[in-house]
């Protein structure tokens, strides 16, 4: 009987080397073992039988593919590495659910060098050459692990998408993110501004979670820059959850992206999927709000769905409903994460605050207004200090690998040949944090490295947006948004940590699900005379 199941396990496990489970596949997870018992025992099922012959099935298939994957003859057997990691996904399943993978990736790269073997079939690359190799034009289409992004109900977003659609779709991005648009989104992110600056004026104790505001604001700001209307999360507060609805779903996607063949039965968890339909829900609404109020503003919606008339075809509804929904996620999220890190830093570091106050207030000594563009050349610390926040704080830490193709040639990267199928992580955390491109003191929060020569700054490792066609088309409005609103809140306000606040502890609660959430920042704003 164990020889049977042998090699029926063995023979799945052949199946399973080269295609990853999928419907076809599944049988040979389900019935294969069914119909080994039946032909063993020849007779009725029983409990037993079936116990057995499942038990010892699955033994012999997990056995193999564990011994393969740590065989001189795996084609990554080369790359150092984690046994675990080297074993089994579940190990990266394991370091994300914790939320700390920025943090364990770093250390293993401390331990083992540039190339780290994360996963059976992937590598984590930290080395300069990785950026333009991996990331770049000539570089690698994104890793499997995308497609448990996929809504299985909705259109690919740009997120997804690849190759010539991609392009496609992105050039109607790029169309919604001009310098003439970003000067359009001015006045939507003055308006926003202004009204957490009036909130917080009125908050007779001044304690506030910062974090929280940040979030409200960086969300009304992109679902009037993507929709033509906010969300005024800033006037009514979160009344539907959507935050933690986001966050929720960041997790499960993270988690889930390792093992991107088991979406099919991860999503029939009702957590898991009642948080993808909140979400889908969420852009229908948007979208069907925004075709009914028509355009008042060329919003970024104005630019994805082609008003202008100049495509051939239109995109259609549902496709441009998953693009504004990704711009919201995708913009609001990252930018609060920076903002609030630059904050963090700034009241850890009350000399480098000072300094940044007196570029403020000298930027704007005639009273002219923070919330207008028109400064933001000189802004040169400000612009050092937040570069300085994405450096130690990238609001991606690990970002999501890139794929030598099935069936491709191998690729050298940084030297070394990585074989298809492979993953490739260029991780932008122990990236930024590489003594060989950031020195001195590559854990340390020194704006000034941006500013003076005598430091080495290797300025193709810095990677917060990513590199290449798929980097984030958002930079620029991240950048803009990020200067006016810094600008606005340290012109108004003097703030500093809320007594009995451990903000010691407040960078471990940033967790890297792909993008990162962040723990509460409890500050104290007290106004300033301007
Ligand atoms: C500080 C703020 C931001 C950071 C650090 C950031 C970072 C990133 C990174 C690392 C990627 C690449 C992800 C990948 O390779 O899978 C990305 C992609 C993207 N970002 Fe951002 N982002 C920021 C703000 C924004 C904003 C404001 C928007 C919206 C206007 C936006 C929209 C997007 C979109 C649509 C993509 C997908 C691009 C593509 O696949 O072609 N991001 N972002």
């Amino acid at each position: 009987m164990f020889l049977d199941t042998t090699l029926a396990a063995l023979c799945a496990y052949l199946v399973l080397h080269y295609h990853e489970p999928s419907g076809i596949t599944d049988g040979l997870l389900v019935i294969l073992p069914a119909l080994v018992g039946a032909i063993l025992f020849a007779g009725p099922l029983t409990l037993w039988s079936c116990v057995t012959t499942t038990a010892s099935y699955f033994f012999v298939l997990v056995l193999s593919v564990v011994l393969y994957r740590l065989s001189p003859f795996h084609p990554l057997a080369h790359f150092p590495g984690p046994v675990l990691n080297k074993a089994t996904k579940l190990a990266g399943v394991w370091t994300t659910w914790t939320g700390h993978q920025h943090l364990t990736n770093q250390e293993l790269h401390v331990k083992y060098g540039p190339f780290v073997r994360v996963g059976p079939n992937d590598l984590s690359i930290v080395d300069v050459d990785a950026v333009i190799s991996v990331l770049g034009p000539t570089g690698m289409p994104k890793g499997r692990y995308y497609n448990a992004r996929r809504d299985p109900n909705a259109p690919s977003n740009l997120i997804i998408l690849q190759g010539e659609p991609h392009a496609h779709r992105r050039r109607l991005w790029n169309r919604g993110l001009t310098p003439e648009s970003l000067h359009e989104y001015e006045a939507v992110i003055a308006k926003r501004a202004s009204q957490v600056i009036a909130h917080f004026q009125e908050t007779s104790s001044g304690d506030i979670d910062l974090v929280k505001w940040i979030n409200y604001f960086t969300f009304d700001v992109m679902g009037d820059m993507a929709f033509g209307r906010g969300f005024n999360m800033i006037l009514d507060g979160d009344k539907d959850g959507l935050w933690e609805t986001i966050e929720q779903w960041a997790l499960s996607a993270a988690l889930i992206s390792h093992m991107p063949w088991a979406i099919r039965w991860f999503e029939r968890i009702p957590l898991v999927s009642k948080n993808l339909i909140k979400l889908r829900k969420f852009g229908l609404e948007c979208a069907m709000q925004r075709m009914k109020a028509g355009a008042t503003t060329k919003d970024l919606w104005y630019h994805l769905s082609d008003e202008a008339g100049i495509e051939r075809e239109k995109p259609s509804v549902k496709e441009v409903a998953s693009d504004g929904a990704l711009a919201v996620i995708a913009g609001a999220d990252t930018t609060a994460s920076a903002v609030a890190s630059l904050f963090w830093f700034l009241l850890q570091n009350p000399n480098i605050y000072k300094q940044l106050q007196e570029e403020i207030d000298t930027v704007y000594a005639d009273h002219s207004d923070p919330l207008s563009t028109a400064k933001h050349s000189k802004l040169v610390y400000l612009n050092a200090c937040i570069n300085e926040a994405l450096r130690l704080h990238p609001p991606v830490p690990t970002n999501g690998p890139r794929q030598v193709p099935e069936g491709a040639k191998a690729r050298v990267v940084a030297g070394r040949v990585i074989p298809e199928g492979t993953q490739i992580y260029v991780p932008p955390y122990s990236l930024h944090r590489d003594p060989r491109y950031f020195s001195p003191s590559p854990n340390a929060f020194i704006p000034e490295r941006w500013l003076d020569s005598d430091k080495t700054m290797e300025s193709a490792a810095f990677i917060p947006f990513s590199f290449g066609p798929a980097n984030c088309v958002g930079r620029q409005m991240a950048k803009q948004e990020m200067l006016m609103f810094a600008s606005v809140l340290l012109q108004n306000f003097t703030f500093s940590f809320v007594d009995g606040f451990d903000a010691e502890a407040w960078p471990a609660q940033l967790h890297d699900y792909f993008v990162t959430t962040r723990g509460p920042l409890m500050v104290r704003a007290k106004p300033r005379s301007v």
